[in-house]
């Protein structure tokens, strides 16, 4: 069984804990695409496994990408020695495809070194600033959604609605695009904000409240 820990567009998890039960009950392999929850859910940014408690066995293959909570490009998979060895012979993509540059290898690595010393301080700054910024345009009346990751789903439905909101954000400074069907259901287009522990309050606080004013006045 394939699936997402985290959906991208709503930042909602998959049920991991239920879909591994029923993966070993029926003895199916599991892979789970960590690309959203790696490096940044859990207490020390531990992924989904850290999210659920669950033990790291319980997820067969996990991939992730490198281009998110780690600046770089390219991606990995984590699984048994058998089926990495397998994925060398077998994967199209490793097999046919330019290795990732080496320059890209040096920044990954340096940016999970950083992740590696800093991981629990990250997470939580991380939790803190998304809270942050999901309250104050829930106290201004403002539909998010029930994302548990830094992904902050703004629910606007229209699309013209949402791309005009879109425009009047960056107009205001604001770094935030809009998404369309078919990314998500046709008529729940929304602004997608991603939070990151670098974000000061005062920005947060800021852009919450300008995306708020926007949204209100469609
Ligand atoms: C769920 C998921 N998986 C994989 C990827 C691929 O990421 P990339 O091609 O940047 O490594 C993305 C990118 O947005 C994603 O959202």
């Amino acid at each position: 069984m394939i699936t997402d820990s985290i959906f991208s567009m709503s930042g909602k998890p998959a049920d991991i804990p239920a879909i591994s039960a029923i993966c070993k009950k029926y003895g199916a392999i599991l892979m789970v695409d960590e690309c959203h929850s790696m490096f940044i859910l859990g207490k020390t940014g531990g992924g989904i496994v850290e999210y659920f408690n669950l033990n790291p066995d319980d997820i067969d293959i996990v991939m992730a990408t490198l281009s998110k909570a780690i600046p770089a490009s390219g991606g990995y998979i984590a699984s048994s020695r058998k089926i990495i060895n397998y994925l060398k012979h077998e994967s199209r993509g490793f097999i046919y495809s330019i290795a990732l540059p080496t320059l890209m290898c040096k920044v990954a690595k340096e940016g999970i070194n950083i992740f590696k010393s800093e991981r629990a301080e990250l997470a939580r700054k991380l939790a803190e600033n998304t809270r942050y910024f999901s309250e104050i345009l829930r106290a201004d009346g403002i539909d998010i959604g029930e994302s548990v990751t830094p992904i902050v789903p703004i629910l606007i439905g229209d699309s013209n609605k949402a791309a005009l909101a879109a425009r009047k954000c960056q107009d205001n400074g604001l770094f935030i695009h809009a998404v369309f069907a078919p990314v998500v259901p046709q008529g729940q287009a929304i602004l997608r904000a991603s939070i990151t522990a670098a974000h000061k309050k005062a920005d947060l606080f800021m852009a919450a409240r300008k995306i708020g004013m926007i949204v209100r006045n469609l």
